[in-house]
């Protein structure tokens, strides 16, 4: 490595991921930057404006903190496998009295203000997930001041990465809660995550982050050794009190009867990994189209929530969930420090 990461924001070796969709309330980054890690908003499915007064609210407390943002892929989609899902969809809508939207094709519009917002408040770091973004935009804002960070699940992808310029890499194996943030074709790493690291480091100068299934302070330390300047972790804070995860996701987290997690596109159209529910189960074969299920799935899902119903919504977690825990963040934090 040639680059060193700055040692107020990555002394303590761990980084709180960025989860989009509720968990990262402004309340979580805070309690993780005030722990001494660094925490990250979430700018995915937020409008710019939402955004904005998550970053005013962190801005406020004067402490460092990074943000996420969903890069844009608009990849081509098979829109007559997505509008078959859709009347697949359509018994269950009628179940739970829940209209279903029009197909939404376009990706994230508010990209664009959502950066801009960023290059005039701009945080101590920025990562981006699901494709790279334009290099125009890694260099604006390095020139503005912020550390970027590429997620990557493979040597070759970090070493795009490399070539655009970003700051260093987050490493996310398929072990990983939540979207998989892969953007080349090619099948997931088949070892452990300590392998990917190393993988990773040996192609890559640039720092490298670790992220996926991390569960124990000791998988944190097999991801140090194998070259990672800090573990990212995301699994680990969903049951802290300052998470933003909503109720029927929580229990289910605690839940025995949840006994394994799996890889799925059946909410979003995209990869993820949750506990293996029923809807995950029904819609085994969903198509891919990325965020248009997305959309089409989100007000089933809120009225799955609404109704207490852990079968009917995402329950996104690593494969190291068991080991979650309900306490503060800044346990956690304290917990996997090096
Ligand atoms: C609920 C949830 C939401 C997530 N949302 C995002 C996101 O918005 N952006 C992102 O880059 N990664 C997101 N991730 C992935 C994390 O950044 C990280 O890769 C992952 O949590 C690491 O694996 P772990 O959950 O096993 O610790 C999310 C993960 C979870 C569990």
């Amino acid at each position: 490595m040639d680059r060193e990461l700055p040692e107020e924001l990555f002394g303590a070796g761990v980084v709180g991921a960025p989860m989009a969709g509720g968990p990262s309330r402004p309340a979580l980054a805070e309690a993780v930057s005030r722990a001494g890690a660094l925490g990250f908003l979430a700018g995915g499915y937020k409008s710019a404006e939402a955004l904005a007064g998550d970053v005013g609210e962190l801005s406020a407390t004067g402490l460092p903190f990074g943000v996420n943002l969903f890069v844009p892929a608009n990849e081509p989609v098979d829109r007559e496998a997505i509008l078959a899902y859709r009347e697949r969809l359509r018994p269950l809508a009628d179940r739970l009295g829940v209209d279903l939207p029009e197909p939404r094709w376009a990706d994230d519009d508010e990209y664009p203000a959502k950066l801009a917002h960023l290059l005039e408040n701009v945080p101590a770091a920025v990562s981006f997930t699901f494709a790279l973004p334009p290099a125009g935009d890694v260099a604006s804002l390095r020139t503005a001041g912020a550390l970027v960070f590429q997620t990557v699940t493979s040597a070759q992808e970090a070493r795009a990465a490399e070539e655009l310029g970003v700051d260093g890499v987050v490493v996310q194996h398929a072990a990983a809660g939540g979207h998989f943030g892969s953007f080349l074709p090619g099948p997931a790493f088949a070892g452990q995550l300590h392998e990917l690291v190393s993988a990773v480091c040996a192609a890559v100068r640039i720092p490298v982050l670790a992220a996926g299934g991390i569960g124990t302070p000791q998988d944190a330390r097999a991801a140090r050794s194998a070259g990672a300047s800090a573990v990212q972790l995301g699994t680990a804070f969903l049951r802290t009190p300052e998470a933003g995860t909503n109720p029927v996701h929580r229990a289910a987290l605690a839940d025995p009867a949840f006994d394994r997690t799996a890889q799925t596109r059946a909410f979003s159209g995209k990869t993820a990994r949750g506990l293996e529910n029923a809807f995950m189960r029904d819609f085994a074969d969903a198509p891919s189209g990325y965020p248009t299920l997305h959309y089409l799935t989100a007000p089933l899902r809120a009225a799955a929530v609404a109704a207490g119903d852990a079968h009917g919504t995402n329950l996104w977690a690593g494969t190291g969930w068991r080991e979650a825990r309900e306490e503060p963040a800044a346990d956690v934090v304290a917990r996997f420090a090096v």
